[in-house]
């Protein structure tokens, strides 16, 4: 969601914020402000829009070498300059900006007007300064302490005060804040990905910690008082990188051209083809204890979600252990049941995803075992879960998962061989799953340099009310990726059906011409997908076949033929969602769309 930066050293602040904002800015981009301290006040310039809005606005910025900014994905109030970070007491003393829902802001503005105060704002954010200003006799540490004990909700937030010129106030519950220790300057973020270009050395706030950040690095406390050490974790990985197109117009497209290498990168040092085995150290299990799990739980939300259910599937098909997955948010406030016997798997490419995170939390409360499936290195859901493996698909910055998809199923595949081979799969089947895997980078590649008909199709569903994806067995969970993709970029209505459950209600929006693609390699469901792609032509549906490179029967059936390379059918998900990526990217280009940021959305949705 919200992105957070904050600075303090020797150099000019405001340079340095503006970077960390633009490598944030994927994280939400309604607005964007900075606080810069300008002798005993605190400057504030805020705007609508992007970051550059807010930079062709700074020509008369002070200089300053303490400074936070923010870039804002709206929850609270409207998208409008008073409703943008960051905020100000009324005297301008202290400004905060704060990613999080405060959820009783309510009564604490209502009490807050009653003692006199103004508000400026809309958002919940703004009691926050309002607050620690009523608590402030000269120490911004206990002024902040006193303010977040009334908060009900979640915050990561930053404070700088103008009678404290080089400090950073910084406190944190349920929204990521990372401090970056440089040589004689330090900085805030809500992601390391603002920071690493400044310093790979970190230190990771946990829940209910308060940060103090000067010049000369970070002390860190409880909420409560209680000290901690602040121990340093340098940033090796590289989940993070230089945000570079490298030549692509977009991200997007970039991404989805990466995946030969990404999902190489998933499996490299993993896959044992002479034993026929995976080795994923990360889950810190051996094979007595992988034997006793008796299912398995993925959880996720969107792709994550989708990347989850591939899994499973392949799970139950493959290691004969029942496996299902669930979306995160109704999982957890469903009081669930946490059977001891399960694993649990918490499926993010962020690892910031706040209903993700909280479904895990409620399954360790309950006893649960949890390890993660994720991106992002030292992320929250990394670290709350312990254990796990990592997808070092490299930096995910167009707000469309695509590469993280296919290293999330590429992870999954190799943990189900993993536990296959601990159940009745045998040397020779585990050989040749392994092998299966290991071709998989090159046939991807060789997909991405064929691709087939994609930008005709994109034509021909530009004006479309309504496109149906179609799928059986592992080509659901593609369908329904395929179909969250077009939404998401081109904005074109549409839904994904299990193919099979088509003709019990979504066959009647079918009319002449409508538009159904319909996911069907040559895997055990084919000869039933033909029998559907008939019931819809038969109703004047244009069909448009994602099918196995040599399958003459479908490729002459369809209106249009899109083959990828043949793979295992446990494998087809990674090749045939790569026609629906670029389907999904050039509709949007053809329509103009804003790729890499669509409206509405964020990267990584920290809020529930
Ligand atoms: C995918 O294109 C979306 N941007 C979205 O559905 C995303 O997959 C979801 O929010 C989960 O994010 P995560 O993988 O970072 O947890």
């Amino acid at each position: 969601m919200c992105g957070i930066v904050g600075y303090v050293g020797p150099e000019p602040a405001l340079s340095r914020l503006i970077e960390g904002l633009r490598r944030l800015e994927y994280r939400g981009y309604d607005s964007a402000g900075v606080a810069l301290l300008e002798g005993k006040t605190v400057w504030t310039r805020k705007r609508v829009g992007r970051v550059d809005a807010l930079d062709q606005a700074l020509g008369d910025a002070p200089e300053s070498t303490t400074g936070i900014a923010h870039t804002r994905w709206a929850t609270h109030g409207g998208i409008t300059e008073e409703n943008a970070h960051p905020h100000c007491d009324g005297s301008t003393g202290l400004a905060v900006v704060h990613n999080g829902i405060i959820e009783n802001m309510n009564a604490l503005r209502e009490q807050l007007e009653s003692e006199g105060v103004v508000f400026r704002s809309e958002t919940d954010t703004e009691v926050l300064p309002h607050l620690i200003r009523k608590f402030y006799t000269g120490d911004p540490v206990a002024a902040v302490r006193s303010a977040l004990r009334l908060v009900n909700g979640t915050y990561g937030i930053a404070v700088v005060f103008a009678d404290h010129p080089d400090l950073i106030v910084a406190a944190r519950l349920g929204s990521p804040l990372v401090v970056g220790l440089g040589d004689g300057e330090t900085v805030l973020a809500s992601d390391p990905q603002a920071i690493v270009e400044l310093t790979r050395r970190v230190v990771y706030l946990d829940d209910r910690e308060i940060a103090v950040i000067s010049r000369d690095g970070v002390k860190v406390e409880r909420l409560d008082g209680r000290k901690r050490t602040a121990d340093v974790t340098v940033i090796d990985d590289d989940a993070y990188g230089v945000a570079d197109l490298q030549g692509f117009p977009h991200f997007m497209l970039k991404e989805i051209h990466e995946q030969p290498e990404s999902i190489q990168r998933c499996l490299r040092g993993r896959l044992q083809l002479d034993e026929g085995n995976a080795k994923l150290g990360g889950f810190q299990m051996d094979p007595r204890e992988l034997v006793r799990i008796e299912r398995i739980i993925a959880l996720g939300c969107g792709t994550s979600y989708h990347a989850g259910m591939t899994g499973a599937m392949a799970i139950e098909a493959l290691a004969r252990v029942p496996a299902r997955a669930e979306v995160a948010n109704e999982f957890r406030y469903r009081n669930p049941i946490i059977p001891r016997d399960a694993l649990f798997l918490a499926v993010s490419q962020s690892g910031e995803t706040m209903d993700t995170l909280g479904a895990i939390q409620e399954v360790r409360i309950k006893g649960g075992n949890v390890a993660g499936v994720v991106n992002v290195v030292g992320s929250t859901i990394a670290r709350t879960a312990g254990k796990g493996v990592y997808l070092h698909s490299g930096p995910e910055i167009a707000v469309a998962s695509t590469k993280a998809f296919t290293s999330q199923v590429t992870a999954l595949m190799t943990f189900t061989l993993m536990l296959a081979r601990t159940r009745n799969l045998s040397l020779e089947a585990g050989q040749r799953m392994a092998r299966e895997l290991s071709a998989v980078p090159a046939k991807v590649s060789e997909y991405l340099h064929n691709p087939g008909p994609i930008e005709a199709v994109a034509d021909t569903i530009l004006d479309a009310r309504y496109v149906l994806f179609l799928g059986r067995g592992f080509s659901f969970p593609v369908a329904l990726e395929g179909a969250l993709k077009l939404k998401e970029i081109a904005y074109i209505p549409c839904e994904a059906y299990p193919a099979g459950e088509m003709k019990h209600g979504p066959i009647a929006m079918i009319e002449e011409g409508t538009p159904v693609i319909f996911v069907a390699p040559s895997d055990v469901h084919r000869d039933k997908a033909i029998s559907n792609m008939k019931e819809v032509q038969a109703r004047g549906a244009k069909l448009i076949a994602i099918h196995t490179a040599g399958d003459h029967e479908i490729a002459a059936l369809a209106d249009v033929s899109i083959p990828v390379p043949e793979v295992a059918d446990f494998a087809s998900p990674l090749l045939t969602v790569l026609p629906l990526q670029l389907l999904a990217y050039h509709a949007g280009v053809k329509l103009g769309r804003d790729i890499d940021k669509p409206r509405n959305l964020a990267k990584s949705v920290t809020v529930e």
